[in-house]
């Protein structure tokens, strides 16, 4: 049997297609954009039925702040944003609920990580090190507080496949080095970075190590006793969830000695306009009213997540990535950016010289949504002397026919050129 038959053959109690009615996105056929292919899913994936309904569950019969009033809607939607971060704690297996925080983004969780940890811990020439596959917002929230401390970058080399050179990133370590934070799987290559190993590493230098999970918090089970990062960030709508909800893990210990990063209601104890109390964790980093209804909603995104499970969607996605590495290198010119050891389901390439904004116009055209340019790794495009690439990214609702749509069309734009 043909390779790419075999791979499009279910596996065993994962049924792609009885997957798909649990997302309204493909029930569509009253939308006017039908019959759209969704391979947009690095950017934020599609939402189930089952978070859609406690999303609007909230807005419609339970609406009301929390931590706040002591009415019964008040205890009800308190009780159920606790019991999102409990669920938060048992999926990443961390310790205590204490060590997750609500934010609004990923980008806002690591912005809170260099202004309390890297305002609290940089000195001069102590050393923030970063690999040249981050996200912009694993960038810049550094530059900011390496300019206020005058801490200096430095950045970890990649090779030509999208790796992380090791060997280098040893020579990078020394006692200088105070926080390394670096990306699980990239945005734009889907390079699994090795992080355990590298974790350890920034360790036996006394280095904090952050882990940007924001694309890896759905795709792959992550258990932070054993990986050992001291903070996490992910992102609830890059994992089946709402917009608008960020998540930050932290060891409680070093929570415990970061001061706040925003001021404002329920982050605090007491306060006089001679002195504020600090309140506990993790409500000492949630200042303001939180997502209440995302995190409410996300809940229920966890339960679905679980339901399917992540070995699952791990192993539908491998073989959905294996499917459309091969189907897409039999385009003649089509070129794959990012060919790494370990890779999620995230595809990045070039169709001979036709610019990538083009590509991305007529694939659009051809009801194939996905993202090109730089992926906000412009440094990275720099590394590979390329201007932006054209991603497919793959979730598990994803089937092997949407490859092949996808293969289609680039084949019809490369015909029209
Ligand atoms: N970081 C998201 C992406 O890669 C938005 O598309």
């Amino acid at each position: 049997m043909e390779s790419s038959v075999l791979h499009k053959l279910p596996f065993k109690d994962f049924d792609v297609l009885k997957i798909r009615n649990d997302f309204p996105f493909f029930n569509r056929s009253n939308h006017l954009l039908k019959n759209i292919v969704y391979l947009d899913n690095a950017a934020t994936t599609l939402k189930p039925q089952i978070m859609l309904d406690e999303l609007l569950n909230y807005y419609k019969y339970e609406t009301a702040n929390i931590h706040r009033s002591n009415h019964q809607l008040a205890s009800i939607s308190t009780y159920k944003f606790e019991e999102t971060r409990t669920e938060v704690k048992y999926f990443l297996n961390a310790t205590s609920s204490n060590e997750i925080i609500f934010t609004k983004s990923a980008t806002e969780s690591i912005n809170l990580l260099a202004r309390s940890l890297g305002k609290n811990i940089l000195n001069p020439g102590d050393v923030i090190l970063l690999s040249h596959m981050e996200h912009h917002s694993n960038i810049v929230p550094w530059q900011l507080i390496a300019s206020e401390t005058n801490a200096q970058i430095k950045v970890i080399p990649i090779d030509d496949n999208g790796d992380i050179n090791l060997y280098e990133y040893k020579k990078l370590l020394d006692e200088k080095v105070k926080i390394v934070s670096v990306v699980h799987i990239s945005n734009t290559l889907g390079t699994i970075n090795p992080v355990a190993e590298m974790i350890k590493l920034a360790h036996d230098y006394g280095a904090y190590f952050i882990l940007d999970a924001a694309q890896s918090f759905l795709h792959e089970k992550i258990d932070v006793l054993l990986l050992d990062p001291d903070f996490l960030v992910g992102s609830a709508h890059k994992a089946l969830g709402p917009t608008g909800l960020g998540i930050l893990y932290g060891k409680e210990a070093i929570l415990e000695t970061m001061p706040p990063y925003m001021g404002g209601g329920e982050m605090i104890h007491h306060v006089s306009f001679e002195k504020t109390l600090y309140n506990d964790l993790p409500h000492k980093f949630e200042a303001g009213t939180p997502p209440i209804a995302q995190a409410i909603a996300f809940q229920k995104s966890l339960e679905y997540i679980k339901s399917i499970g992540q070995d699952k969607i791990n192993q539908h996605e491998a073989a959905l990535l294996t499917y459309a590495t091969n189907s897409l290198l039999q385009i003649p010119k089509l070129r794959i950016i990012g060919n790494a050891r370990k890779k999620s389901a995230i595809i990045s390439f070039l169709l001979g010289s036709i610019h990538p904004s083009d590509v991305g116009t007529l694939l659009d055209k051809q009801g194939i949504a996905l993202r090109v340019g730089t992926h906000c790794t412009e440094p990275l495009m720099k590394r590979f002397n390329i201007s932006g690439t054209i991603r497919a990214s793959f979730a598990f609702y994803n089937t092997f026919e949407e490859v092949d749509s996808l293969k289609h069309a680039l084949i019809k734009i490369q015909d029209f050129y």
